[in-house]
């Protein structure tokens, strides 16, 4: 809902349109402005919060899950725990994915836990769409127990039960908290942080 505030008063209007008139000062709706989705802060103080964002540190994984039969999967950084008594994890998905379409039908999906030598892994799953091209066609993979997709050469994965009444609407993406039912390190690496990602990407 678009958001309209009045420039003599500060009120704030929620709607298509500003009102008729200010129901605190009266004025008309040639005195609203819209609301940017700034959260308030002046381009200034969005900058420089921006650059402090950019020092949250992440990890990069490939989140995958099966829906009808179908696989798919996507890279993610928005991945981490929440609780380990019981063993609880969240990640952040774009809603207008496959992948989000495919966890939120099945309510399970993969982490597969990249290494410093998956940059092409990042590429092929990070930078085309399962609503365009079919991402596993040339990716060898096994269905975990709980049937989403594990790549088979995968360093280390995690298998998650989404918990239905922990899914949140954060506007453009979902986050979905789920329980670990199942995971394992498979082999040596060194897992891939978001950061040496961007510093060696090719
Ligand atoms: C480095 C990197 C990090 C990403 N992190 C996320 C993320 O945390 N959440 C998300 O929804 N998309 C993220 N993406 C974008 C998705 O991986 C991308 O949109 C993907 O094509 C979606 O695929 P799908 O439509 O097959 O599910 C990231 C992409 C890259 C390259």
């Amino acid at each position: 809902m678009k958001k309209w505030r009045c420039i003599v008063c500060n009120y704030i209007h929620e709607g298509p349109m500003p009102p008729e008139s200010c129901p605190i000062c009266s004025v008309g709706p040639e005195h609203f402005v819209e609301v940017e989705e700034s959260q308030g802060l002046s381009g200034e103080q969005k900058r420089l919060a921006e650059q402090a964002i950019f020092k949250i540190s992440y990890g990069l994984y490939i989140i995958g899950s099966q829906a009808g039969g179908k696989v798919n999967a996507q890279v993610a950084n928005t991945v981490f725990q929440i609780t380990s008594q019981p063993l609880r994890i969240a990640i952040g998905v774009n809603k207008q994915n496959l992948t989000a379409e495919y966890i939120r039908q099945s309510g399970i999906f993969s982490v597969n836990i990249l290494t410093t030598e998956d940059h092409d892994l990042v590429k092929h799953f990070g930078f085309q769409s399962g609503h365009k091209v079919d991402k596993f066609a040339t990716i060898p993979y096994n269905l975990g127990e709980t049937g989403a997709p594990l790549l088979q050469d995968v360093f280390a994965y995690l298998e998650v039960r989404v918990i239905p009444a922990m899914t949140v609407d954060v506007g453009t993406h979902w986050l979905f908290i789920g329980d670990v039912v199942g995971g394992k390190v498979e082999r040596e690496g060194e897992p891939m942080t978001y950061a040496y990602y961007r510093s060696t990407r090719r």
